[in-house]
């Protein structure tokens, strides 16, 4: 694992949105594997800077959102595909049926997840963009006894509800179901890249780096992965020294 450590939100901001534009100057047509929540924001505010002041274009790439919750439609401001095209889709030249998020209005979840997991298979994922949940999810792939390789409906952990919940105008509104993909499919796109802000994940970050590979943080499954570069604020990579 690359680990690099940051002193301002700026300079991760533009280290990570780098990262993710040379995938699409490399190869136009590169498969994103993106994420949702605070993390990722200011990474999607850079890489639209650099679409407007170097011309970026992203006409021909794809992107596979990472999870959506189920229940909420994508005109609710709480869902995911809500928040992809506030903070990116709606700010570059990406063509929406280039975009996707697994549906979690669909009436056959358990069809929906396999569609995802057949475009998935099509289209591999160049470099997969990831936050960290307080307790280990990447995606919403929650800590427990197994993990699911594929795409599939997640029941949320009460703590992830309650750590999300500061989104919605109340913990009742907080779905409590999602579909995300599987830690299999996020350990098959070629490249990953994990950001992680906060003294309060700290603890976490030091557990998924350099603790024992357990399903009871999935994030240390990346440890098995041969091309994954961390990107931590100062706060969050504290305690990996110690
Ligand atoms: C959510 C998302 C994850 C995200 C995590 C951390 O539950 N499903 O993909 O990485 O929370 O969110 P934040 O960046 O807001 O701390």
């Amino acid at each position: 694992m690359d680990i690099k450590l940051f002193e301002t939100t700026q300079e991760l901001d533009a280290y990570a949105a780098a990262l993710i534009v040379s995938a699409v100057r490399g190869n136009p047509e590169a498969v994103l594997g993106l994420a949702t929540g605070s993390t990722p924001i200011g990474i999607y505010a850079k890489m639209i800077d650099m679409h407007r002041s170097e011309h970026i274009s992203f006409k021909r790439a794809t992107t596979f959102n990472l999870d959506e919750y189920v229940g909420l439609r994508s005109s609710n401001d709480q869902s995911y595909a809500y928040y992809m095209n506030q903070h990116l889709f709606a700010h570059i030249d990406i063509p929406s049926e280039q975009t996707h998020l697994p549906n979690g209005m669909a009436e056959d979840l358990p069809a929906e997840c396999e569609r995802y997991d057949r475009m998935l298979q099509e289209q591999p994922i160049d470099i997969q963009l990831l936050g960290l949940g307080h307790n280990g999810h990447i995606g919403f792939n929650e800590p427990g006894d197994k993990l699911s390789g594929g795409t599939h409906v997640v029941e949320l952990k009460e703590e992830t509800r309650e750590a999300n919940a500061r989104f919605f105008a109340s913990m009742d509104e907080v779905p409590e179901y999602a579909v995300t993909m599987g830690v299999g499919s996020i350990l098959k796109a070629n490249n990953i890249l994990l950001v992680v802000r906060g003294a309060d994940k700290a603890d976490i970050v030091k557990q998924a780096l350099t603790g024992p590979i357990t399903t009871d943080v999935p994030a240390s499954l990346l440890q098995t992965h041969p091309r994954v570069t961390v990107l931590l604020d100062r706060e969050a990579g504290r305690k990996l020294a110690q």
